[in-house]
């Protein structure tokens, strides 16, 4: 008992030791979340499955925990919305690899799930993640009195996935594919595409605690805001120096990409730049905030 209170007391103990019980927790109530793969449709149902379970860093469910961390929000509250922000990741994703899209065989190291299934079946897999992500938020017990905080979750994961969020993000990205954006274009795009869902974990987690104030929302959203960005160019910093880069679909459909656009180093100064910008914003919150100030470092440092 005292190993566990111990454990749990961010104060006391580094957030990287933390994190393996966060992520038995996300495991655990994503298989619970999901649907049973011994009924029928199984076809649909092992797909959702093999898209949601067996990889991915988990880092929207840890930015949950860690903001919940940050403000003392009972970890309870928070799995909810870490449960269903990776639902609506993985739809994500699903998308994102099609032919029609970026049209990539592999994620996490294993064949896309078009290619693990067909494209159909892919298709209907997201189609069904993407309300199962909601049905998690408005059905979740621990907040079966609370209607208003539910309909907050719900907003925000609704505009992290619409036309202001995932969907006009993607858009942007396939219509500027051979083209040359600037700065402001280009982080706009990121913000849309990849920002928007870190957004909703930070300030899903903080409107899990009662009466958190709006000034603490606007610092977060400036953290979370810095975050997806920086994620982002992150993530094209990986690609674009991967051995295998001249055969990936950055290269393959020209897309808008900071490292390509601007080279390495400015996209490594910009991710720096947002790292400061991301850390300043948590400036008056305590050590209790030390969780998300190493997953503002890892994200930006990351090497895969
Ligand atoms: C990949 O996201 C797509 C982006 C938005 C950059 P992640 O890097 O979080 O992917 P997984 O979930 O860990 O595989
Ligand atoms: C992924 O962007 C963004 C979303 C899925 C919304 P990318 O296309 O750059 O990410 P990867 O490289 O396929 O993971
Ligand atoms: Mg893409
Ligand atoms: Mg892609």
């Amino acid at each position: 008992m005292l190993c566990r209170l111990v454990a749990q007391d961010p104060a006391r103990v580094p957030f990287p030791d933390r994190i393996p019980a966060y992520l038995e927790r996300t495991e655990r109530a994503l298989g619970q979340a999901l649907p049973d793969p011994a009924l029928a449709p199984q076809r649909l149902h092992a797909a959702m499955r093999y898209a949601v379970l067996g990889g991915g860093k988990r880092l929207r469910p840890l930015l949950v925990y860690a903001t919940g961390e940050a403000l003392g929000v009972a970890v309870e509250r928070l799995d909810a919305p870490a449960v269903a922000i990776e639902l609506m990741h993985a739809f994500s994703l699903i998308h994102d690899d099609l032919p029609a899209m970026d049209d990539d065989d592999l994620r996490r190291g294993r064949p896309a799930t078009h290619r693990a299934f067909d494209e159909a079946t892919a298709i209907l897999a997201a189609d069904a993640l993407q309300p199962l992500a909601f049905e998690v938020l408005a059905a979740a017990p621990v907040m079966a009195d609370e209607p208003d905080v539910q309909l907050r979750l719900v907003t925000l994961l609704a505009a992290a996935c619409g036309p202001n969020g995932i969907a006009g993000g993607q858009a942007l990205d396939l219509a500027s594919e051979h083209r040359r954006l600037d700065q402001a274009e280009v982080e706009h795009m990121y913000r849309l595409k990849t920002g928007r869902l870190l957004r909703a974990s930070v300030l899903g987690a903080a409107h899990c605690l009662p009466g958190v104030t709006l000034g603490r929302l606007h610092r977060l959203e400036t953290f979370a805001d810095a975050l997806g960005i920086a994620y982002q160019i992150r993530d094209d910093i990986l690609e674009f120096t991967a051995p295998d880069h001249a055969g990936s679909s950055d290269v393959i459909k020209e897309k808008a990409t900071y490292p390509a656009l601007f080279g390495l180093q400015p996209a490594d100064r910009r991710t720096d730049e947002l790292l400061g910008r991301a850390l300043a914003s948590l400036d008056d919150l305590g050590a209790q905030a030390d969780g998300l100030r190493w997953m503002a470092r890892y994200t930006m440092q990351r090497s895969q």
